[in-house]
């Protein structure tokens, strides 16, 4: 019979945790794909997306919680992926850079995200390590603040690290795309 601190550590870790071997199966969607594996208990958010599904876009820097180069975005918030456990995005949506194009039925791209393109044309980043973390953070901020000033784009970008631009061209970038997505919703408001 289990212990009642053992109980708890087995609900609290979801129906699906096997005690046993320190594995657990999970089940989140990806990037608008359902997924299904059998994790360690301890394996990261990150390394579960790097490689268990070759989500390799989502970048490890510092693997600590300090770079933000591993941010991905779960459940409409950006998150450190190098510091949250797979086990715990059990049943939750993630999205990572490569869930920001739009592709069809064979991966192709048809189109880039506003946010993608808006970096491009201010030409965000040089060797772009830290991109995908950039892009995920400006995207959930963006969201949540369609038009934000300079001083509210640095201080939400201020957690992502980038060792090559000296973030101005960053900034520019994150402006830039304020001024598409807003084009981008008043033309979808004239169509509808
Ligand atoms: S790799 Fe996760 S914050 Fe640096
Ligand atoms: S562009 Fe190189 S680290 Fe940011």
């Amino acid at each position: 019979m289990n212990s009642p601190s053992a109980t708890a550590t087995q609900s609290a870790m979801g129906s699906l945790h096997s005690p046993i071997d320190g594995t657990a199966t999970i089940e989140l969607e990806v990037n608008g794909v359902g997924v299904t594996r059998r994790v360690n208990a301890r394996l990261s958010l990150a390394d579960f997306l790097r490689e268990r599904l070759d989500l390799t876009g989502t970048h490890l820097g510092c693997e600590h919680g300090v770079c933000g180069a591993c941010t991905v975005v779960l459940n409409d918030e950006a998150v450190r992926s190098c510091l949250i456990l797979a086990v715990q995005a059990d049943g939750s949506r993630i999205t990572t850079i490569e869930g920001l194009a739009e592709t069809d039925h064979d991966g192709q791209i048809i189109s880039i995200h506003p946010i993608q393109r808006a970096m491009q044309e201010a030409h965000g980043f040089q060797c772009a390590f830290c991109a995908p973390g950039f892009l995920m953070t400006a995207l959930c901020f963006l969201e949540r603040n369609p038009a934000p000033t300079r001083a509210q784009i640095r201080e939400e970008i201020s957690g992502n690290l980038c060792r090559c631009t000296g973030y101005q061209s960053i900034i520019a970038g994150v402006e830039t795309a304020v001024e598409i997505m807003a084009a981008d919703r008043r033309e979808g408001a004239q169509d509808a």
